[in-house]
Parts: C-alpha cells; structure tokens; sequence
C-alpha cells in the first residue's frame, strides 16, 4: 500500500515549488497526509539544518556532515514519519536516505556500502514504497538556483556552493540509484512547463494508489 513517498533531486531541480504543487492536489482529494522534509523539520533539526547548509563549503569534514544528516533523519524517522505512518497518513517527504547516498557518496565520494549501512540504522528500516526523482540537466538548475538567489536574502547554501562538478555528479548518483531500483524509483524531467511536470507526479502517485485498490477488488 503506497503510505510513504520521497521527493528527491538536485538542487535547483524545482523540488519545492513541486511539492507544494502537490500538496495542494492532496489537500483538494482530502487525503489525509504529512508533509516534511530533510534536512530539518524537527525542532533538533531545525539547529542541524542551520548547521548543514550554512557556512562554507569547508566549514565542517565531510564525516561531520554526514553524521548531522543521520542525526537528522534519525529524529525525523521517530518523531515525524513512524508516527504518521502509523495514524494511516500518506506521508511525503522533501529528501530522505537517497540524498545521502546521492549527496555524500556520489557527490563526496564516500563509501556507497558504508552509507546504505548507516542508513538502515538512521531509518530503523522504514523506507518509502516510491521515490520520485526530479531530474535536469546541471546547467538549468544552476540557473534556476541563481535566479532564486538574486530574488533572495538568504546566502547561497553550503551544498549549492559546491559547483557544477559537485552537482553532476549528485545528478549521476541519483540516475544511478533511480535505474537500480526501477520499482520503487520514477524519475521525472523536469524541463517541461511547471504544471506539466506536476501532471507527471500526479499520475504516478494515482496510479500507485490505485494500484493498491485494483488489487484489493481482485482479492
Ligand atoms: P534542501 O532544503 O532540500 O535544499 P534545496 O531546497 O536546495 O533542494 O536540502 C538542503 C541541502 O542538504 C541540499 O543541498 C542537499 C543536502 N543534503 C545532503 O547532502 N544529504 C542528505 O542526506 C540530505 C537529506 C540533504
């Protein structure tokens, strides 16, 4: 049954304004849903999300990083998803335990076994049934993200900071991972209008949620 569904991508990848797009979709059928995101939707993860993407790109060791991301999503996992999960909600999440392995182990280049193990301990084994992948070429998401920077007061964060290397390959990591595991990952492009791409989300979750139903009626 599809309860749990993650939102991932690049930055500048047009995740936020999607989500919020989708929010609004859910909130007009009356599911009942959470929506968060990571890093930083508990009050501890609103300090460690400060920490995360303020600051200079060298300003903590890739190991720090690592281990406030985990903090993070260990605290989001028990106090906002298990708990939802478990009152029936559909429960949609802005990242979870794909950007770590995207982010530190594409991008920063850490051990791939290494994160998937550290993950399980952060999730405590809750995973999302699908993942949706939002997904452009680096040129236009830098662009996005600039634009989004000179309509903003807030500096540009540690992760944007990093460059187009970086951000290529946190892309590659995230095509890989998405072709790996074709079940659960759907990547969408996200180079056609923005109501177009919303379409595209809105059709996959229906079709999972419906999916579920059709196979209840065949029971
Ligand atoms: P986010 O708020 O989603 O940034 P944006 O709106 O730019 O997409 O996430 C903040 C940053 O945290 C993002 O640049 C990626 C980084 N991050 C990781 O490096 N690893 C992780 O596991 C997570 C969840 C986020």
């Amino acid at each position: 049954m599809l309860r749990f569904v993650t939102i991932e991508g690049g930055d500048g990848s047009g995740k936020s304004r999607q989500i919020e797009l989708l929010d609004e979709y859910l909130d007009a059928r009356g599911e009942p849903r959470v929506l968060t995101r990571e890093p930083g939707d508990t009050p501890l993860g609103k300090k460690l999300r400060r920490l995360l993407v303020e600051g200079r790109p060298e300003s903590l060791s890739d190991e720090t990083e690592l281990f406030l991301i985990l903090a993070d999503r260990a605290q989001h996992v028990r106090e906002v998803i298990r708990p939802a999960l478990e009152q029936g909600k559909l429960v949609v999440s802005d990242r979870y335990a794909d950007s770590t392995l995207a982010y530190q182990g594409y991008g920063r280049g850490m051990d791939l076994e290494l994160l998937r193990g550290l993950n399980r301990v952060a999730t405590g084994g809750t995973m999302p049934e699908l993942t949706i992948v939002l997904d452009c070429p680096v040129e236009v998401a830098l662009a996005r993200a600039a634009d989004r920077g000179s309509r903003s007061t807030a500096p540009e964060s540690r992760f944007e900071a990093e460059g187009a290397a970086f951000q290529r390959r946190v892309r590659d990591g995230f095509l890989e991972l998405a072709a790996a595991e074709p079940s659960r990952c759907v990547v969408v492009q996200t180079d056609g209008s923005v109501m177009e791409v919303q379409e595209k989300m809105r059709r996959i979750i229906d079709e999972r949620l419906h999916a579920d139903g059709e196979r209840r009626d065949v029971r």
